[in-house]
């Protein structure tokens, strides 16, 4: 019943936050500073696959200097972020509804500080590694929009995800640093900030497991 409710009136919804969102996000390709209202020397950090916008409204409020955009393709999942921001009057975090796929039409080359990939789908029952956010055609997507040594912060809760993960992110020449098998019981979980499906899986008693990619290009 809840999953119906929150599938009503979608368009509605959205219009009701439309500052938060571009109709044809496209058109910001290479100029995103200065559509969302920010000055050309601010950063911006990506998370892809926001889900319902925990992470990405808590980091942007803890960091207000920097331009945050979460981009998400299912579009009741997004809206339930893109009222959350709304509610909390964050200005400096804005919304993509689309999917990964389509990442170099909507960045321009070296425009992107920081990307962050939160426990994203593993496709390992189905067996589909190239769906993985991941897989090597994905990499190379993300290297062309990070700027140079740029990082991807990769967190997820799937081992045979996490080894994947690994040996592409390796194999695409990628810097990996902060690496660890349980973050919750490690140096880096001070700063950890917390996802919707982290929690659920830490109440579980899944150890999370999380790595820093720098970009191989310098
Ligand atoms: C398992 S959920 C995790 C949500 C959130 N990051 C979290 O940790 O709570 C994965 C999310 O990624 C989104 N997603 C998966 N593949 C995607 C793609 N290719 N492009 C955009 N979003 C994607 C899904 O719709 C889903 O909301």
């Amino acid at each position: 019943m809840a999953r119906q409710r929150s599938k009503k009136h979608i368009p509605e919804r959205m219009e009701i936050c439309h500052e938060r969102w571009f109709d044809a996000p496209m058109l910001n390709k290479g100029n995103w500073r200065q559509a969302c209202g920010f000055p050309e020397e601010c950063e911006i950090y990506l998370e892809i696959g926001c889900g319902k916008g925990k992470f990405c409204t808590e980091t942007a409020t803890a960091n207000p200097n920097v331009l945050y955009i979460a981009l998400e393709r299912d579009s009741s999942v997004i809206l339930s972020a893109i009222e959350k921001a709304h509610a909390l009057e964050i200005p400096n975090l804005f919304f993509i509804n689309a999917d990964a796929q389509l990442l170099e039409n909507l960045f321009d080359d070296g425009e992107v500080d920081r990307i962050y990939i939160n426990f994203c789908d593993p496709w390992t029952r189905r067996r589909k590694p190239k769906r993985r956010l991941t897989y090597k055609d994905f990499l190379n997507k993300y290297e062309m929009l990070l700027k140079p040594a740029g990082q991807i912060r990769f967190k997820t809760d799937n081992d045979e995800l996490f080894d994947f993960s690994l040996e592409e992110f390796s194999e695409c020449g990628w810097d990996l640093s902060e690496q660890t098998r349980d973050l919750h019981n490690s140096e880096w979980d001070g700063a950890n900030v917390r996802t919707e499906f982290e929690q659920k899986f830490a109440d579980q008693g899944i150890t999370i497991k999380r790595v820093v990619a720098a970009s191989p290009r310098k």
